[in-house]
């Protein structure tokens, strides 16, 4: 199977557990993308990726025009669900069905670190946009500022092994480099490259959430852990415990948490 079927396999069995595991922390980044994207009311705007819905249904509220696409048809179905009002369909980030120049601004929150050709998705997004119509994407910070991620692959590293056969993808924190970020969006043509780091907090019951929410509710790093012997999964379950336990705060664990956001205007 190849990565791109890996993942989409992969998203529509986590579609069920993916908004209880990290919906209220991918939800955060909402107010900054929206605002990077330059959406307000009236605006015609194209969330890729969409999953569950949740940046649509905030630029919805902003009284903007969004229709969400996402290639899981169990997300298109969830989203449907929570947000019956708004359109989803299914559709591929790098082979968007929208006419040329038909939308004001793009999003795509936590999605280009799924894909199998992330520039091919960058330039369509360029494509489906009017000049001067801004896209904004976000991406996990590097792990040791996403401190749920350091915590989880580090324990991986020290506990388990990180070369278990997995489809081959992009690096999965590419666009975390600031750098990168805006050469790839100049590469695709856009402009006015601007990118800035959200800082988020990931509230988690215990610590055993946070392997649960890695092993449910993700795909790459899902495979990687089920890659594992039980024995080795085991340990490193110990070790992520005791990771997040650094950062209980009274009834339940705070994890810093951060995104990179970039966002640039379409020619
Ligand atoms: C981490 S979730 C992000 C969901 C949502 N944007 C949010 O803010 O929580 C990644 C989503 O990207 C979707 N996805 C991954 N690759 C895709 C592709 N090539 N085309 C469309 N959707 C894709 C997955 O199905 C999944 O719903």
């Amino acid at each position: 199977m190849d990565f791109h079927d890996f993942e989409q396999s992969g998203w529509e069995r986590a579609a069920g557990h993916y908004g209880d595991a990290f919906g209220s922390l991918t939800s955060q980044t909402i107010p900054a993308l929206l605002r990077a994207a330059a959406v307000a009311k009236g605006t015609r705007l194209l969330d890729v990726a969409s999953g569950p819905g949740y940046v649509a249904g905030e630029a919805a509220a902003l009284g903007a025009l969004p229709i969400g696409v996402d290639f899981a048809s169990e997300m298109v179905a969830l989203s449907s669900r929570l947000y019956p009002s708004l359109t989803f369909q299914q559709g591929d980030a790098e082979a968007l069905r929208f006419a040329d120049r038909s939308f004001d601004a793009v999003t795509i929150n936590f999605g280009v670190l799924h894909l199998a050709r992330p520039d091919t998705a960058i330039a369509e997004a360029h494509r489906v946009l009017t000049p001067g119509g801004r896209c904004a994407l976000t991406v996990w910070a590097a792990p040791d500022v996403s401190v749920g991620f350091g915590i989880v692959l580090n324990a991986i590293e020290a506990h388990g092994r990180m070369d278990v056969p997995l489809p081959p993808g992009p690096p999965f924190f590419r666009f975390s480099d600031a750098a990168e970020a805006s050469r790839s969006m100049s590469a695709a043509g856009f402009v006015d490259a601007r990118v800035e780091t959200v800082p988020l907090k990931w509230r988690l019951q215990s610590g055993d959430a946070l392997c649960d929410a890695f092993l449910e509710g993700a795909v790459r790093t899902a495979a990687l852990l089920r890659a594992q012997t039980p024995d080795a999964l085991a340990r490193i379950r110990h070790a992520i415990v005791e990771g997040a336990e650094r950062y209980r705060k009274g009834d339940h664990i705070e994890l810093p948490m951060a995104a990179v956001l970039t966002s640039a205007a379409s020619t």
